[in-house]
């Protein structure tokens, strides 16, 4: 099957962190089917021969990247073009109608890793020129506008060009490989199923944290903040995975309509819990990893005044019969103590103690997202160490570590997800409804703040935000993992 992959915003920060290397991997996996050219889209003024240049040394900086010989990237190089297009200029559209007319691929992909201001642009422009036909699949990155209203105006206008089936919606959250073993865990065993719910779960906290800071993007993160960056998307698709219900087969639509009812049913916001029961913070300067950091105010591009939000953390709830009343909790941050993302499950404890210390500490499974992918349920065991007592049990870990247990090299979320573009599967894609019911829960938030004249709460970096994180979490006698 030949594909053309045409990457807007080809020589944008995602382009060289995130695809060109996804791309590369699957290439270096054999799974990039044969037949493929891959055609970067920018501004500036380069030859193919260059832009080529510029990806081999991209890739010296990218973690992790086994770096190619020079014998394989000159064959996956073969595959790459760069197209010199300004895409606010409908004059430039023609050329690249041309260039595909000419090969005729089975499937073309359009990526548009750009600015969302020209998502629709870029739209409208490909239906002028044709570039829309039934075999075009359009790939829109996050953030998907800004709010509820800019989000429906993209939606509406790319689905006056594209059918639904033709539109994949990325959130990178759902390709990574811990996010496929949740599904897996829930929907391929028995074993947790009659566990799931408000019975015997006592809360549910979801974090993502990061170390790193704004980089280079803080123009960017400055109208954006964590709330859109991070809580709207990746954050609530990770809920939804939890939260959601057996959906009836594993098609796009029955996934998609299982996460749907979860955010329909995620607690309105009172204006109780929007002061309570959400905390937003910033990073002052702090130091990670024994380096010292600057605040996030001193960031290039950030207003020294700054009031946007480089942490979240929330509680929420899901109205139903499985989950009513166990609260969910979500914290995500920039420079925070560790690069750290999982999901955590604390059941409730045994409801009549035999031996010392049961109550104290109760099951727990730890969904490991990063920076490893894995498993944990912890469980109290009777320990065999000398002079302890026969009746005091201690906590054991049982550890599935996906990377140790099935070998291989570990196949990237944006790997997975492109190869699942070309391949025209939806399922890990975000369905329109779904994002607009998530733009329609944060908004509340959003304009909570708009109106709260005190800002957000500096957290020295290198820590775990401020500590009305904890204390909002301690109201309900819970505290975040790694505080208890
Ligand atoms: C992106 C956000 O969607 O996800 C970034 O825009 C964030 O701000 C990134 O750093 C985190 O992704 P990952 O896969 O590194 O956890």
């Amino acid at each position: 099957m030949s594909f053309d992959l045409v990457l807007f915003g080809g020589t944008g920060d995602l382009a060289w962190r995130k695809l060109m290397p996804a791309l590369f991997q699957a290439f270096r996996h054999g799974t990039l089917p044969a037949g493929g050219r891959i055609i970067g889209v920018g501004r500036d003024d380069l030859s193919s021969e260059q832009y080529r240049a510029q990806i081999s040394a991209r890739f010296d900086k990218i973690e992790l990247l086994k770096r190619p010989s020079e014998e394989e990237f000159a064959r996956f190089a073969a595959l790459i073009e760069f197209m010199r297009m300004d895409l606010s200029r409908p004059d430039d559209y023609p050329r690249l109608a041309a260039a595909l007319q000419q090969r005729q691929a089975d499937t073309v992909v359009m990526y548009v890793a750009t600015a969302p201001a020209l998502f629709t642009t870029v739209c409208e422009q490909l239906a002028q020129v044709g570039l829309n036909s039934a075999q075009t699949r359009i790939v829109l990155e996050k953030p998907l506008g800004h709010d509820l209203a800019s989000n429906r105006a993209i939606n509406e206008t790319v689905g006056r060009v594209f059918s639904e089936k033709q539109i994949f919606r990325i959130d990178h959250y759902l390709g990574k490989p811990s996010v496929q073993n949740l599904f897996a865990l829930r929907f391929g065993n028995a074993l947790f199923e009659p566990l799931w719910r408000r019975e015997y779960i006592a809360n549910i906290q979801i974090t993502i944290a990061e170390q790193l800071g704004v980089e280079n993007r803080g123009a960017f993160y400055e109208t954006t903040g964590a709330l859109r960056d991070m809580v709207q998307n990746h954050a609530l698709q990770l809920l939804c995975a939890i939260g959601m219900e057996p959906p009836i087969n594993s098609h796009a639509d029955a996934i998609r309509d299982e996460k749907l009812k979860v955010l329909r049913s995620l607690k309105p916001w009172s204006a109780e819990a929007l002061a309570q029961d959400v905390i937003r913070g910033q990073y002052a300067a702090g130091s990670i990893a024994g380096n010292a950091v600057p605040p996030y105010r001193d960031e290039k591009g950030v207003d020294p005044h700054s009031h946007t939000e480089t942490f979240v953390a929330l509680r929420t709830e899901i109205s139903n019969w499985r989950w009513a009343g166990v609260p969910f909790y979500i914290r995500t941050g920039k420079r925070l103590a560790g690069r750290d993302a999982r999901i955590v499950i604390n059941f409730r404890p045994t409801p009549h103690a035999i031996f010392n210390a049961q109550m104290d500490v109760s099951n727990r499974l730890v969904i490991s997202l990063q920076p490893r992918d894995g498993l944990e349920l912890h469980l109290l065991a009777q320990g065999q160490s000398k002079g302890r007592s026969a009746q005091t049990l201690s906590p054991v870990q049982l550890d599935l570590d996906f990377d140790t247990r099935f070998g291989s090299e570990r196949v990237g979320a944006y790997e997975r997800l492109l190869l699942d573009v070309i391949d025209g599967r939806l399922n890990l894609f975000v369905r329109s409804d779904e994002q607009e019911e998530a733009w329609r829960w944060v908004e509340p938030i959003i304009e909570h703040w708009d109106n709260d004249a005190q800002g957000p709460r500096l957290y020295a970096a290198g820590t775990w935000g401020p500590s009305a994180a904890s204390a909002m979490i301690a109201r309900d006698g819970y505290c975040w993992a790694e505080e208890c």
